[in-house]
């Protein structure tokens, strides 16, 4: 892989821009995710937010991707395909994955939504990816492994009995969708590159209740699912690594900055 890109103030300022933009689209949505609504009609209100707001979504036409955001419900790992015939069911937990360009800068973030009442085991793994999500994000600082993002985040799912998803990682990201580093959320202690300010990536763990291995739906060629059929869920932000550790570009409602 390519090196890691250190960005520059004026890269950084746009990239924080774009990140805020998709992490809006993550509050706006939140009123429509209710049962009864389907996921082509989330996905068009996001791609139709992202463009009033002077942005384009990045996943449409990113390797054939034909829509503005991964909807994945349940066993759905990633890459689920919106689509008006799929419609939300109390019960359900789902994540929404949004990628905006703005002004030629990426941000990219997810998170997890619940449909009405949800079962006891369905909380429970949502609550643990976002507390690995978290772990991960406080490992950010110059001077510390890149490394150690995964390896607290597969020591944090371990303890609790799930795996930890190894076929789909985080990524570099700003100037391009996907860059290095490649962030692997399960890891060996004190590896990879040294954290460096001006990196910019996502941390995005995707935490399983059973098997960790996945597989793609042949019918679409996208949507993965758990290869046993238990539950998944992720959570993901864009990162800055800052002087001092970490600033979280696609938090807008104030949760760690
Ligand atoms: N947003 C996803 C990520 O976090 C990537 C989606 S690529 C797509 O990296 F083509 F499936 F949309
Ligand atoms: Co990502
Ligand atoms: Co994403």
């Amino acid at each position: 892989m390519s090196e890691i890109i250190i960005k520059s103030q004026e890269q950084i300022a746009g990239i924080r821009q774009s990140s805020k933009l998709a992490g809006q689209c993550l509050v706006m949505i939140e009123e429509f995710v209710k049962e009864g609504a389907n996921t082509g009609f989330l996905n068009d209100k996001i791609e139709e937010f992202i463009r009033d707001n002077g942005a384009i979504p990045a996943t449409v036409g990113y390797n054939g991707y034909p829509k503005a955001t991964c909807i994945s419900l349940n066993e759905v790992v990633c890459h689920g395909i919106p689509s008006s015939k799929q419609v939300l069911k109390e019960g359900d937990i789902l994540n929404i994955d949004v990628t905006t360009i703005l002004n030629g800068y990426f941000g990219d973030t997810s998170r997890m939504y619940s449909v009405g009442q949800i079962s006891g085991k369905a909380e429970r793994i949502v609550k643990t990816a976002k507390h690995c999500l978290d772990l991960g994000i406080q490992q950010v600082k110059p001077g510390n492994y890149l490394g150690n993002i995964g390896f607290v985040i597969g020591r944090y799912a371990k303890s609790k009995k799930y795996s930890v998803v190894y076929e789909f990682c985080g990524h570099g990201i700003g100037l391009e969708f996907h860059e290095a580093p490649q962030v692997d959320h399960i890891a060996r202690k004190n590896s990879g590159p040294i954290l460096q300010p001006g990196m910019t990536f996502t941390i995005e763990p995707m935490i399983n209740e059973g098997r960790a291995s996945t597989r793609v739906d042949k019918s679409d060629g996208w949507t993965a699912r758990t290869s046993d059929g238990k539950l998944s869920a992720q959570f993901e932000h864009t990162i800055l690594v800052t002087p001092d550790g970490y600033e979280v570009l696609t938090d807008v409602i104030g949760e760690y900055n």
